[in-house]
């Protein structure tokens, strides 16, 4: 007996050491930490269960058979953030370079199907050379069996990919399909093909950096959804965010104690919007305000800064925002932004997130690229998602809300559940100056007649009230007390019961 406990000491023992202490001091020396270290990192103290750690790859060719180190480049399990539970896997660069291989695929495609029979999200840490170039076929069926499994996760567990090292070729497809990608600044990479491949296809001399580091990824191709300093930084973030995600599409939005009174008024929003309505403000203020102690967890914080998304909690509870920004393009909707956002609602809606929308919108942006980018078909998606979207809608106009993009901001029409507007808001099918400058073409030339045609036209549409009118506007609410109106009206929501027409699936623009 003691024999066979001194053995599995051993085995223990052997995994946990990787690749060896000469490739995991090379781990450290790029400033990158291991697999285990970043799960002990990510999860609560001495939470995590491992499964097969003793799981060895079977690959004969090159020599492979002396060499099969316990665990086989993946180290799986689960664990909790704050008492909550998760499945994770974390690939060790130490073994092969985190390579994937036939049984490091099956590892993780084991705590994948348990994520889904269970309920419970999967964090994946990615840090490998891709597939294992030993193992061939077997290995690119490996990574087929993950895709098919991200795919049928995805809307039924919260799926977050964290990329803390290479991801390169068709491994990037797997982080591709999941819910969020985080990743480190300067040491991870995302791309199809690397610099080499691209130089000699396409003659671009380019940096893996600039290829696929965190900065292109974040603020170019919008793949992922935040970049942090380091591997520390990046889990402590994972954490903060799986604290706002239901465990699963039907688990609810967790609950929290919160400390923050939901009836907290807050007088400095009646002088937020500008009298001037072409002066610019900051709509994340609103919702810093508006939010259980300003905490706002922000989604793609960097890319199409016209509209912010994110979670925040209104009486202990998650809420999904979206709200356009005024700083940046005036907050247009455009084809980036609507992307953005899109997804952002199509989220909430598959794991019951209630949304909250803030409006500020004079239209969509004009223009040849916008039109040659097909933002009729992207600016759809933002539509479509809003108007499939049964959960709970509350929707604040502050200002714009102009023609279609008025219609497409979560309004009344789309089964917004509650729609607010403040004193200051405009709703009109356009600004009054180019309305006035249709409808009095003729008059044109004379300013004092413009002038006077703008007034007017001022005073009938820009303002709440032909909104509200029409009951198109639930009620004219003061910004002072946004706090307290929306989390009564989310309060009023939580028994909401809306279903869709069954159908196999929708057919979203893409
Ligand atoms: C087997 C691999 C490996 C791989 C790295 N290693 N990639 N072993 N299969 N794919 C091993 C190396 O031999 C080395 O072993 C150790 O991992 C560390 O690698 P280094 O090259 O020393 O590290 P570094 O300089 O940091 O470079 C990391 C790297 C580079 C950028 C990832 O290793 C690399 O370019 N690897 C190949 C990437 C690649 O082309 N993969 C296939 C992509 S196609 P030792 O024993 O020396 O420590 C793909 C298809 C997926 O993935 C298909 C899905 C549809």
């Amino acid at each position: 007996m003691k024999e066979i406990l001194e053995e599995l000491e051993n085995r223990r023992e052997a995994a946990r050491m990787g690749g060896g202490q000469r490739r995991i001091d090379a781990q450290h020396a790029k400033g990158k930490l291991t697999a285990r270290e970043r799960i002990e990192l990510l999860l609560d103290e001495e939470s995590f269960e491992e499964f097969d750690m003793f799981v060895t790859h079977r690959c004969t060719d090159f020599g492979m058979e002396a060499n099969r180190p316990a665990g086989d480049g993946v180290v799986t399990g689960w664990g909790t953030i704050n008492g909550r539970m998760v499945y994770v896997f974390s690939q060790d660069f130490t073994v092969f370079g985190g390579s994937l291989s036939e049984t490091h695929a099956q590892k993780i495609c084991k705590v994948m199907d348990m994520a889904v029979q269970n309920g419970a999200p999967v964090i994946g840490i990615n840090d490998s050379g891709g597939a294992r170039i030993q193992e061939g076929v077997a290995s690119l069926a490996g990574y087929a069996e993950v895709f098919q499994r991200n795919i049928m996760a995805s809307g039924v567990v919260p799926q977050i990919s964290v990329i803390m090292g290479p991801c390169a070729g068709g491994a990037v497809y797997s982080p591709a399909m999941t819910d969020f990608i985080f990743m480190v600044k300067d040491t991870s990479y995302m791309f199809v093909t690397g610099p080499d491949v691209v130089k000699t296809v396409t003659n671009e001399v380019v940096t893996a950096e600039e290829l696929g580091g965190a900065g292109t990824h974040t603020k170019k191709s919008s793949v992922a959804d935040a970049a942090f300093e380091n591997d520390v930084e990046a889990l402590a973030e994972v954490r903060r965010m799986v604290d706002f995600l239901p465990l699963n599409n039907r688990a609810g939005v967790p609950v929290r104690p919160f400390f923050d009174d939901p009836g907290r008024i807050e007088p400095s929003l009646d002088t937020l919007v500008p009298a001037n309505p072409n002066t610019p403000y900051d709509m994340k203020e609103l919702i810093l305000k508006v939010a259980d102690e300003g905490d706002f967890f922000e989604i793609q914080e960097e890319f199409a800064k016209n509209i912010l998304t994110g979670f925040i909690r209104l009486e202990g509870r998650t809420v999904g925002v979206i709200a356009n920004q005024p700083m940046v393009l005036a907050g247009c909707l455009d084809i980036d932004s609507s992307r953005k956002a899109a997804r952002f609602v199509r989220f909430c809606d598959a794991f019951e997130i209630p949304i909250l929308t803030f409006v500020d919108v004079p239209g969509f942006l004009p223009g040849t690229a916008q039109e040659y980018g097909g933002v009729i078909k992207h600016g759809a998606k933002l539509l479509f998602a809003y108007g499939e979207a049964t959960v709970p809608k509350v929707t604040v106009i502050t200002r714009k809300a102009y023609g279609g993009a008025y219609d497409v901001m979560a309004s009344k029409h789309l089964r917004g559940d509650i729609n607010y507007a403040w004193p200051s808001a405009e709703i009109a099918v356009m600004g009054a100056k180019g309305a006035v400058e249709i409808l009095y073409r003729a008059e044109l030339g004379d300013a004092d007649k413009i002038a006077e045609r703008t007034a007017e036209y001022e005073k009938r549409f820009a303002n709440p009230f032909v909104a509200a009118e029409r009951g198109f506007i639930d009620d004219v609410i003061m910004p002072h007390s946004t706090r307290k109106r929306v989390c009564r009206a989310f309060a009023s929501l939580r028994g909401k019961r809306l279903e869709n027409p069954w159908k196999k699936h929708d057919n979203i623009p893409l």
